[in-house]
């Protein structure tokens, strides 16, 4: 929760102003969480109304609605959120990549994806591990990273698996019986909270004011699990049953491309460097905590939510 975030974090410093490109799921919670610390923060989206035109800007790459020169000086942090286009190259750099290069940037954070570790049949991958993507998407990814690391900027990579937390959680789909666990014993995949998104992102940038500053930081939590886990567990919270699981032999010919890329690989990500060499303290160290953090969050704890318990 954001209280608990805004006591473990340190502000960045009293002059700075944090630049979120992006401000989806991940990135209104690392610019709440920066505001929360006193933090000026300038955000963007495809869509704004005009009520706030000095810190909710218009960013489209697509359209080429481009916030100006003007409206972005004194940012000296700067988080991309923003996915790489269909043919590979980063919205950022692309439509902003030479306003970026006259800014005085302190640091530069750049979400990625454990994806590009590619397959790796189940064992623990870190940062030192070579990059191997088999999806186009992937490829694509680092493409991304490799472009942002040779802007010459303060680049760090956040690479980031399965994102969950309140809104985007299993349980309106176990409500609507839209989910039937997939039996695949042993086939696990990381995953982490949006507030640990958020956490890790302070942290790293408070940790990068002292001298470290890894290049590629994996923030995931401490343990990898069953999708058919994660999902029992939600049902288990809601008092509800899940239907029969079925083999995975027999779910994947009916799954969505999609889907089936994503079942097509396997690896456990390491938050080692994260966690102990950057003294990172998880908030949801595992789907177990997360996932109840979501059940309070969204309000179906039938004792109340957090707001309820604070009161
Ligand atoms: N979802 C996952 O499980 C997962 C896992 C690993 C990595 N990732 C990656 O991590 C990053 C953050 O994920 P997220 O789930 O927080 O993302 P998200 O909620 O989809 O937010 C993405 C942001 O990018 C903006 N955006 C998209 N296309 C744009 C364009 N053409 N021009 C300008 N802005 C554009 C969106 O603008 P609007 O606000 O206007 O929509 C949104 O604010 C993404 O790059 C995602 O691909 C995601």
């Amino acid at each position: 929760m954001l209280n608990q975030l805004v006591k473990r974090c340190r502000p960045l410093p009293a002059d700075a102003t944090l630049l979120v490109l992006g401000a989806g799921f991940s990135g209104s919670r690392i610019a709440s969480l920066a505001r929360a610390l006193g933090t000026r923060v300038i955000t963007t989206n495809r869509l704004t109304d005009d009520s706030d035109p000095e810190t909710a800007l218009c960013f489209d790459s697509q359209l080429g609605r481009l916030p100006s020169p003007e409206q972005l000086r004194g940012v000296t942090h700067l988080v991309s959120t923003i996915a790489p286009e269909r043919d590979g190259q980063d919205p950022v750099l692309r439509c902003l990549g030479t306003q970026l290069l006259d800014m005085p940037l302190q640091w530069v954070g750049y979400l990625s994806t454990t994806g590009v570790y590619g397959d790796r049949q189940g064992q623990w991958v870190s940062e030192m591990d070579p990059a191997a993507p088999t999806q186009e998407r992937s490829k694509r990814r680092l493409g991304c990273e490799q472009a942002w690391l040779s802007t010459g900027l303060p680049v760090q990579i956040l690479r980031l698996p399965g994102i969950y937390g309140p809104g985007r959680s299993p349980f309106q789909a176990i409500r609507r019986g839209e989910i039937r666990p997939i039996d695949n014993p042993g086939h696990v995949f990381s995953r982490v909270h949006v507030e640990d998104i958020a956490g890790a992102c302070l942290h790293l940038i408070d940790r990068a004011a002292s001298g470290l500053r890894p290049t590629l930081v994996n923030v995931c939590d401490d343990l990898p699990a069953e999708p058919a886990q994660v999902q029992q567990h939600a049902a288990e919270l809601l008092g509800l049953s899940l239907p029969q699981s079925r083999p995975y032999a027999d779910a994947v010919d009916s799954m969505s491309a999609m889907a089936r890329s994503f079942w097509a690989e396997h690896r456990r990500v390491s938050n080692r460097l994260l966690c102990e060499e950057l003294g990172y303290q998880l908030l949801h160290p595992d789907f177990r905590n997360g996932i109840r953090d979501c059940w309070e969050q969204e309000n179906l704890n039938p004792q109340g939510g957090p707001a309820a318990r604070a009161a």
